[in-house]
């Protein structure tokens, strides 16, 4: 899988990918991540990237030209499955949106800033509108970065076995059961009798029976869906 993220900071995307499960899936190539400077794309001598409103109204507003020529310049040396913008009026990241990402080859992720990009940009170029909450970030790159983890750790070989995906929360629309490790007891606190038992069919039970009451409890609407 390729990723192409375009934004105006690209120095707060990186570090996300320079530590643990996200280096690991870079070193081992099964994705690469290509950061591009929305600035080198300016068409004036002040590197601008933001104009006024038309019809007025506080806050800049990011001018399609810059972004035609970033994503234009990426469309004419490969196909891309799909052109994100991150916007937090868009569809809100769920596990099966991160799913379905993860089956792509190519994906351009454009950050937004200010009151976000001129609506001829997501009109033209865009194919879908992520969220990561109803909540307004001050950019983009750090809903971008939570994307791109959802996303990577799906990728076949990122996990192995001890971290496999398909038992995360979400993953069969319930929460994870509890997990326990050693030691058994500490200070009078001890792990559920069944875990200890080495009987699978049992722990397999009471895990399941687990998901179901954290969900029910905790996040009853996943059930209802
Ligand atoms: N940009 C600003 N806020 C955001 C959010 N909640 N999700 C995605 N992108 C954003």
């Amino acid at each position: 899988m390729r990723i192409d993220i375009i934004t105006i900071l690209p120095e707060l995307l990186t570090s996300p990918f320079e530590a643990s499960i996200l280096k690991r899936a870079i070193e081992k190539k099964l994705v690469e991540v290509h950061f591009h400077n929305l600035r080198d794309f300016s068409t004036n001598n002040y590197n601008q990237i933001d104009d006024y409103q038309f019809g007025g109204g506080a806050g800049m507003v990011m001018m399609i030209e810059p972004i035609d020529k970033c994503i234009s310049g990426l469309k004419s040396e490969r196909n891309y499955d799909e052109v994100l913008y991150m916007t937090p009026d868009g569809k809100t990241l769920t596990q099966g949106i991160a799913n379905q990402l993860s089956t792509m080859e190519n994906i351009i992720i454009l950050c937004g800033h200010y009151k976000g990009v001129d609506q001829r940009v997501r009109d033209q170029f865009i194919t879908r509108e992520i969220s990561i909450g109803d909540f307004v970030l001050s950019g983009g790159e750090l809903a971008a970065a939570v994307v791109c983890d959802a996303v990577i750790r799906l990728l076949p070989g990122v996990l192995g076995d001890e971290t496999s995906a398909l038992t995360d929360s979400f993953q069969d629309d319930l929460l994870a059961p509890p997990i326990y490790t050693r030691p058994a007891e500490y200070k009078g606190w001890k792990v559920p009798e069944v875990l200890l038992s080495g009987h699978a069919a049992k722990i397999e039970a009471w895990r399941e029976q687990k998901a179901l009451e954290n969900t029910k409890n905790r996040r009853p609407d996943l059930l209802e869906e």
